[in-house]
Order: structure tokens, then sequence, then C-alpha cells
């Protein structure tokens, strides 16, 4: 479904987030509405205990994913909500529009990715740079700080603008949180904008061969630090999410060893594997135990980073491997603002191969900056 081919109120095709073993699909409109989605003969809608949810404009439905890869198609299906008084609320006709899915199928062997973050409110630049591979890769992968902060609901448009521009709703996408999403009034509320599990915005996931881990480092600065004035708890966070790394070890036969994975990725917006300088050299010990865990146990074909506003390759015991990286790291994502208003942005492209992974840094100009291959282990 292409730009322009939406239905009045509807703002963008549906962003499809994969999570675990199930799709969240998030739809955003500009009033209030009651959603469902059909795929084949089931219905999904977008409740609250058994209530059509009106009182919001960005609504989530979830789809195990066995039934939206079979049906390869899905139907959404609002009426704007008018009146939602006690009784015989009022809301318009029902209206109806069908979008194609291309899940990642089983016996894929080039899967190709586009991988995004640092965005940091440029929308036109990255979606120009993703469109790399034509129509739309297999899999989106935003990674963090697409929007500049989350002082406003509206800064989610930012990320339904560009998997819209990208993906047209056909194809799955993998969010993860980077440290300026937990900035602004928002912030605490980012879950309702956005894919989690459990409440939780680290978690893995499954499409066709391919497994990942989505992990989160919070913020890049001390919890004391006097940009957070006390309103962070990122310490405990990452404790806790050790321990959900811990239990995806602990359950690896339905992870990452299951039947039929042949590819594995880890995801995260900040390096954790590379200590910077001051005041951003912080959770040594758990950053070290998560690149411990990966190495050791995971075992990731290839890691994926953003947060450096850099297009690099960090290899296996590079100058950046402070920790031990338990795969090479694609690092990608540079923002440009010019006076002049011509914004440019650089991504990546990345080829899970047979043989090998290409990676490809290319631009909203059209430049490719450089091509990069890494080997399996
Ligand atoms: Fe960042």
């Amino acid at each position: 479904m292409k730009k322009g081919c939406l239905p009045e109120h509807m703002l963008y095709s549906p962003a499809v987030f994969a999570v675990v073993d199930s799709y969240q699909i998030f739809i955003s409109f500009d009033c209030p509405a009651i959603v469902k989605i059909i795929v084949g003969q089931s219905v999904f809608c977008d409740d609250s205990n058994g209530i059509l949810r009106s009182e919001t404009t960005v609504h989530k439905i979830t789809i195990p994913m066995e039934v939206l890869d079979g049906a390869a198609e899905y139907t959404v299906c609002f009426r704007e909500m008018i009146d939602r008084k006690p009784y015989f609320p009022v809301s318009s006709d029902e209206r109806r529009i069908t979008f194609e899915f291309r899940p990642i199928q089983k016996d894929k062997e080039d899967i190709k990715i586009y991988l995004i973050s640092d965005t940091h409110n440029l929308t036109a630049e990255p979606i120009t740079a993703g469109q790399y591979f034509g129509d739309s890769p297999d899999l989106l992968i935003l990674n963090g700080d697409v929007p500049d902060h989350s002082g406003s609901s509206e800064n989610f448009n930012t990320v339904f603008a560009i998997i819209d521009g990208i993906t047209h709703g056909s194809v799955p996408v993998i969010f993860s949180r980077g440290n300026h999403d937990t900035r602004g009034l928002y912030a605490e509320k980012f879950i309702d904008f956005t894919p989690s599990f459990q409440g939780k915005t680290y978690y893995t996931f499954r499409l066709g061969p391919l497994w990942g881990i989505v992990l989160d480092c919070g913020e890049d600065k001390d919890d004391s630090h006097e940009a957070y004035a006390g309103t962070v708890c990122f310490h405990d966070f990452r404790l806790k999410e050790t321990d959900f790394i811990r239990s995806v070890i602990e359950n690896s036969k339905l992870e990452y060893e299951a039947l039929g994975v042949t590819r594995r990725i880890a995801v995260c917006h900040i390096p954790f594997t590379y200590t910077d300088h001051s005041p951003f050299d912080i959770e040594k010990d758990i950053y070290s135990e998560w690149a411990r865990l990966l190495r050791e146990y995971i075992k990731p074909d290839v890691m994926l980073f953003g947060h450096m506003h850099a297009s690099e390759i960090w290899r296996r015991g590079c100058e950046y491997d402070s920790k031990g990286q338990s795969a090479d790291a694609v690092v990608a994502g540079v923002p440009e603002y010019n006076k002049d208003g011509k914004n440019r942005y650089t991504g990546a492209a990345v080829t899970l191969g047979k043989d090998e992974i290409e990676v490809i840094f290319n631009d909203s100009d059209g430049n490719i900056i450089r091509k990069e291959i890494i080997n399996y282990l």
C-alpha cells in the first residue's frame, strides 16, 4: 500500500513490529477511533478488558506470527468515534483497508535488513536512504534515537513516518530504544507508542531462520548525572536485564538454538562493549557480563549498534572492543543537518547472506559510502 492511498484519518501505514512470537501492529490516527484487524477468519481488537479503545490516537493490536505469516495480508477496520457517550455512542461507518504482508520465509537465504538509528527527527532523508533495496527490505531495524526525545506524543510520528515510507506496512520491523528516547514527558509512556514484551523494552524475536535479541542500555551517563535531576533508575533496570539475558540462555532450546534458526543477531542502540570516556564510561561490570554472556553462549553472527553517529565496522579485538565483542559490529546511523536545509542521512544495508554478511553504508543523496564484508565465525 503506497502513501496517498490511505483513508482519511489514518496517518501512516501500520508499523508491524516483531516481538518474541507475535507482531505488535501500531496504527496512528488523527482522531479518536476504534480499531480492529482482520486476518483470514480471525478478528483482533485494540481493547482494554473488552472495551474497544478510542481515547488514544495510536492503537496497538497483537497478532500471533503464525497467523499473519500464513495469511500474508491483513485488513485494518476502523470507525471514527464521534461521541462516546455512555449510552448509544456515535461513530462513523466502518472503513477498511488491506495491506499485503511479506514475512521472512523459513528457507530465506539472503535476508536483506535496512538499519536505521539516530535520525534525531530527520524523516525524509532516512526514508530515501532506506529504499536502498528497492521496494522494501525483508526487515527494517530502527535502533534508537529516531525522534530526538520523548517530550511530546507527536514525536513518535517520526517513527511511524519512517516505517511507512520504507515498509508500507508490508514487512516486519524491529525497534530498540535509544538513550534520547528516555528523555521527556512521554518517556514513561514509551511502551504505549512502541513495542515491548511484558512491559519491557528488551526482548527476543524470531523471523523465519533469523533469531535476535534486542537490548536496551537506557541512558548513556550515570543515574546521578545532573542532566537527569534524579528522574531515572537505569542501574536497577540493567541488573534486571542481566537476569533476562540469563533466562534467554536457560531457554536456549526455545530461543537461539531452536529448530530452524540459522542466523542470530544482537541489536542495541548503545555499543555497550565499548568503554567510552567519562561521563559515558558507566556500568563496566554489567556491560562486561552482557558481553560475556553473548560471547560464551548466545554467539550472534553480528552485532548492530547505533549511538556513535558513525558508519563503521568494529571488528572483534579492535580499539573499540573494550569488553570482548562476541562478533563484528555494524555501527550505523549518521544524521547531518545543513543550514541550507539540505540535510543528509547515512544508514546501512545489511544482507545476511549464505556465506557472508555484506554491509553497504549508503546515504540519502544516493551515494554508496563504503562496502564491508563480515565473515561468519
Ligand atoms: Fe544515542
